[in-house]
């Protein structure tokens, strides 16, 4: 079953108070109207012991941001997947194009760090998508599907179930352009065809599919509506407890 889903990925914002104050209104908010989609917010690194207390019991994931490719040792200022379980974290973004961009991520590293995760039973939000200049050369699929191959090619077919992918083209994050629902759901379709023919179609059609950049209060139902988008991965609207919640209303 594709899970509906709709995350926040709050980055590098909000002070400890905010990020706090933040979830608890929200999950004021969620156990009041009963949303459908799942909810998932992902806080820096930082706060995520107290939110993992404060949510307990409540209908929304505390995620990571990012986790190491490595186990354990000596790597400063990394957290690794076994630190993040300990504190009660279950699951983390990993590929996000920030991480790709300003730290050189890639794919096959990133892949690492989706098997350490599957390891200690956590799970994992695969981003991808492509450059502009990537779209306007036409080679956005074969970026993507290079994303998605090299990164799920080790993974053990069992713990791909209930996987998350987020499509987020990188011309599109933090920018105010959207692509467009017809944009979204042709590179929506296009992932869980190659996931099928690389995985099964049984992963394919568990796989839950985001769209992520630039999603706000409205043109979420849009994309919504298309086949293939199963929730959405949000950054600055994520922020705002209106914007945030009315994505998660349109997610029916
Ligand atoms: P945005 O970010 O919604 O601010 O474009 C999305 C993301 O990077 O996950």
């Amino acid at each position: 079953m594709r899970r509906k889903i709709v995350a926040g990925n709050w980055k590098m914002n909000l002070t400890f108070q905010q990020a706090k104050e933040l979830a608890l209104r929200l999950n004021t908010w969620v156990k009041t109207n009963k949303p459908v989609a799942e909810i998932i917010v992902a806080p820096t690194h930082l706060y995520l012991e107290q939110l993992n207390k404060d949510l307990a019991n409540s209908h929304i994931i505390v995620a990571s941001q990012n986790v190491s490719a490595m186990e354990n040792g000596a790597y400063t200022g990394d957290v690794s997947a076994e630190q993040l379980l300990s504190i009660g974290t279950k699951m983390s973004i990993v590929g996000h194009s920030e991480r790709r961009a300003y730290h050189h991520e890639q794919d096959k590293y990133i892949g690492k760090k989706i098997t350490h995760l599957y390891e200690h039973g956590m799970s994992p939000i695969l981003c991808v998508g492509e450059k502009l200049e990537d779209r306007d050369s036409g080679r956005h699929f074969d970026v993507v599907e290079e994303q998605i191959t090299v990164a799920l090619e080790r993974q053990n077919v069992d713990d791909l179930k209930n996987l998350i992918v987020a499509y987020e083209p990188v011309w599109a994050i933090g920018t105010g352009k959207t692509a467009s629902p017809d944009q979204a759901q042709e590179m929506h379709a296009f992932i869980r065809k190659t996931i099928g023919g690389q995985h099964g179609i049984s992963v394919a059609n568990s796989t839950s599919i985001l769209y992520g950049g630039s999603v706000n209060a409205g043109n979420a139902r849009d994309l919504f509506e298309q086949y293939d988008i199963d929730g959405a991965l949000v950054g600055g609207a994520s922020l705002k407890l209106d914007d945030f919640t009315t994505i998660i209303s349109a997610r029916k």
